[in-house]
C-alpha cells in the first residue's frame, strides 16, 4: 500500500498545484513536479490516506448547496467524506412538529453522490440544537416519556428514512455523556430515562439497516469519559443492539490532549468497533480558562485579549500548528487499521465554528485551509508526514 501511494504521488502531475497561491507559483510548481523524486507529496488529502481512512469535512448549508464557489474545488479535490455541520440536526431539519426542511440536506446528498463521497449524517439524537417543543407537552410542561419517545421515533423514521441508502453512517446519539463518564442529565435522560439510547439505535437500525451507526462525543481522550463511552456502547452491544463505531470529536488544542492520551482512547475504542476522528480542529487562540472539550453552551463574553491574531497568524504559531497536525496524523497512520475516517470540522478557517465559539467574533485558525481557501503550512505538513512515514518503512 505504501509503495502504491508513493507511485501515486509521483504520477500526479497536478500535485503541487493545490498549494500554489498565484499563477507564477503554479507554473513553477508544475514544472518541478514532473521531475520530482519519489518523495513528492500526494496531490490531496484523500489521495494521501487512500486505503487507510477516508478524509472528511463538515459542510455548512452554503457549501452543501454549492453557493460557496471558492469552497467547491477544495472540497472535491481533498475530501471523500462529507458531514452535515448543522443541516441534518433536529432544529434545522425538523423545526416544527409537522415541518421538515430537507432542501439543504438533499443538496448535500446530491453533492456526495456526484463526487462519489461517503455521507455522514449528524445527528439524530442530541440535547443541543433541538427545539424546545420536542421536550414539551404543548402546554409549556415537560413532555411525557411516551410522548418524547414517540417524537424521537417519528423523527428517526422520517429523517433516516429519507436518506436510507444514501447515508454511509449516522451519528445516532451525540454527546450523551458528562466528562466524568456518567450519563448527561439532558432532557432526553430526565424524561425518557436510559431507554432513549437503546430505542434510538434500534430504530436507526430498523430504518436503515445498511447504514453504519455511531456514538459520537467530545473529550473522549479523558480516561473517565473513555470508560463511560465504553460502558455505554458495550452495554448496548451486549443487548444485541448494533453500534458500529465510536466517533472521537477532535476539538483539541496545540498542546493538549497529548498524543499518548489520544492513542489510549483509539486503542480502547477499537475493541468495540470502528474508530473515527469526527470533528477535527486545533484551537490556537488563548482562552479565558483552561477550557477543553466542545460544550456548545460553554461560552464567554467577547474580550479583545483573547482575539490576538486579527491581522494573521504569526509564523511561529503557523509552524507549531503544522507540527501538531503532523504529529496527530502520524498517530492516525500508526493506527490506520483501527481508524476508518478522519473528518475536519469545516473546510477553511473562514467557516470554522471556532470563530464564534467559545467567544463570538474572533479570528480563528484551526484548519488546513486559510480564509481564502488556500493551503496552510499545516496541509503541507500533513501531506509530507505521509511521505516521511512511507519512506521510513
Ligand atoms: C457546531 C457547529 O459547528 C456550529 O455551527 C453550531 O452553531 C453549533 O454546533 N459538537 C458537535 C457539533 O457535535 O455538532 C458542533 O457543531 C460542535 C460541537
Amino acid at each position: 500500500m505504501r509503495l502504491h501511494k508513493t507511485l501515486l504521488a509521483t504520477s500526479l502531475l497536478t500535485a503541487t498545484l493545490a498549494y500554489s497561491c498565484n499563477d507564477s507559483q503554479q507554473n513553477a510548481n508544475a514544472t518541478t513536479t514532473e521531475t520530482q523524486p519519489a518523495s513528492a507529496a500526494p496531490a490531496s488529502l484523500k489521495a494521501a490516506f487512500e486505503g487507510e481512512f477516508t478524509i472528511g469535512a463538515a459542510l455548512n448549508g452554503q457549501q452543501a448547496m454549492g453557493r460557496d464557489a471558492d469552497a467547491t474545488p477544495v472540497i472535491t479535490q481533498h475530501f471523500n467524506s462529507l458531514t452535515a455541520e448543522n443541516i441534518m440536526k433536529w432544529g434545522p431539519i425538523h423545526p416544527e412538529p409537522d415541518k421538515y426542511n430537507f432542501e439543504p440536506a438533499d443538496a448535500l446528498v446530491a453533492l456526495s453522490e456526484q463526487n462519489n463521497m461517503e455521507l455522514i449524517g449528524h445527528t439524530l439524537v442530541w440535547h443541543n440544537q433541538t427545539p424546545d417543543w420536542v421536550f414539551e407537552n404543548g402546554k409549556g410542561k415537560p413532555a411525557s416519556k411516551a410522548q418524547l419517545l414517540q417524537r424521537m421515533e417519528e423523527h428517526i423514521r422520517k429523517v433516516a428514512g429519507r436518506y436510507k441508502g444514501k447515508v454511509h453512517g449516522w451519528d445516532v446519539v451525540n454527546e450523551a455523556l458528562n466528562d466524568d463518564g456518567t450519563l448527561r442529565q439532558s432532557r432526553w435522560l430526565t424524561i425518557a430515562g436510559e431507554e432513549y439510547l437503546e430505542r434510538a439505535y434500534r430504530l436507526a437500525n430498523e430504518v436503515d439497516p445498511e447504514a453504519e451507526l455511531y456514538y459520537n462525543d467530545y473529550n473522549m481522550w479523558k480516561p473517565a469519559k473513555r470508560d463511560g463511552a465504553i460502558l455505554l456502547v458495550g452495554n448496548l452491544q451486549e443487548k444485541g443492539i448494533r453500534v458500529d463505531g465510536i466517533g472521537m470529536q477532535g476539538h483539541w488544542g496545540l498542546e493538549n490532549p497529548s498524543i499518548a492520551q489520544i492513542e489510549e482512547s483509539i486503542i480502547a475504542f477499537s475493541k468495540l468497533g470502528k474508530v473515527m476522528i469526527t470533528e477535527l480542529d486545533i484551537d490556537v487562540l488563548p482562552n479565558p480558562s483552561n477550557r477543553n472539550g466542545a460544550d456548545i453552551d460553554a461560552t464567554f463574553e467577547f474580550d479583545a485579549q483573547y482575539n490576538v491574531y486579527t491581522d494573521g497568524l504569526p509564523d511561529s504559531l503557523q509552524q507549531k500548528l503544522a507540527q501538531r497536525y503532523a504529529d496527530i496524523f502520524a498517530l492516525f497512520q500508526k493506527h490506520s487499521d483501527k481508524i476508518s475516517r478522519v473528518t475536519f470540522w469545516g473546510v477553511s478557517d473562514k467557516n470554522s465554528w471556532l470563530n464564534d465559539w467559545p467567544i463570538k467574533g474572533r479570528t480563528s485558525y484551526p484548519l488546513l485551509f486559510d480564509r481564502n481557501y488556500q493551503p496552510k503550512p499545516a496541509l503541507e505538513a500533513v501531506l509530507q508526514s505521509v511521505n516521511k512515514q512511507a519512506n521510513a518503512q
